[in-house]
């Protein structure tokens, strides 16, 4: 591990206010969260979306806290530079304020992130209030929800009409009030998510929300091309690894049945004389 200068949360703050763009990405092991790292994405969201393309689950309404630490704590070794945010998982913040503060301190202590996140709920505002009280910077998500999107309104674009686009406008700018530091927009008309930014000091992280939002947001499998089971509209694929890894297993499957594989550069030798005196 070197040394670490993470960024902080003023540092994304100051990021609005001088309008420049805040990156950010989903990690969730070592490997991945070290290359983000080094390439000075700004903040690492260990994003509960690990249900969906890490470990196969149907809905990120099915992880818990145990699989969220698990994976914070691998990506939080490998993080020097990028503020790190843990994504917290359905039901470890719904179940009252002290049960709420708790969890997110297990994140901050155990799993060594410098901020949490939670999307919005009818409760959020005083969740979110207990945690910023508890001295942990908290990033709301509004829009698109995916822990209860089956029961507000689905996996589909937020706020396409007036009534619900100021429902939007106005859940962001409570969180605000609350203390959030940044909010994530998922899944909104650009415009919207325009007034939004415009409306509130702090940064809004688009996935989804057009290009005016203060920074953005992928799941760095989508952007990686590791995840096929579906391809959301607002996802861009940088490169194929899917492809690349297919290749490459290929490769070393022939090699292995040629013989190809294991050359003398990948074995061990030992003296003829040995082998004499071991055969007798
Ligand atoms: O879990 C996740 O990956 C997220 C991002 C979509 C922001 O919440």
């Amino acid at each position: 591990m070197g040394e670490r200068n993470r960024l902080t949360v003023e540092y994304i703050l100051e990021k609005k206010r001088k309008q420049q763009k805040i990156t950010m990405l989903t990690a969730y092991d070592y490997p991945v969260a070290s290359i983000i790292d080094k390439a000075g994405i700004d903040i690492i969201l260990v994003g509960d979306s690990l249900a969906n393309v890490v470990l196969g689950l149907e809905l990120t309404r099915e992880i818990g806290m145990g699989e969220m630490l698990h994976h914070a704590k691998a990506v939080n070794r490998a993080v020097e530079h990028a503020l790190l945010v843990g994504d917290m998982p359905y039901g470890s913040y719904h179940k009252g304020r002290q049960n709420a503060v708790k969890n997110a301190q297990r994140f901050i202590k155990e799993a060594g992130c410098n901020a949490i996140k939670i999307e919005w709920f009818a409760k959020c505002l005083d969740v979110a209030q207990s945690i910023v009280a508890a001295g942990i910077p908290v990033m709301g998500h509004v829009g698109l929800t995916p822990q209860t999107a089956d029961r507000f309104g689905g996996m589909k674009v937020h706020g396409k009409d007036a009534k619900s686009a100021k429902k939007i406008i106005q859940y962001a700018k409570g969180l605000e009030q609350a203390g959030c530091f940044s909010i994530v927009l998922e899944c909104i008309p650009d415009r919207i998510a325009q007034i939004i930014t415009e409306e509130l000091t702090i940064p809004t992280i688009g996935i989804g929300a057009g290009v005016h939002c203060d920074g953005q947001v992928l799941v760095s499998y989508d952007l990686l091309g590791l995840f096929d089971r579906f391809h959301p509209k607002f996802a861009k694929e940088y490169v194929d690894l899917k492809y690349v890894i297919f290749k490459a297993v290929s490769r070393y499957r022939e090699d292995v049945l040629e013989e190809r594989f294991p050359t003398r550069e990948h074995s061990f030798t030992i003296k003829e004389e040995e082998i004499k005196k071991l055969k007798g």
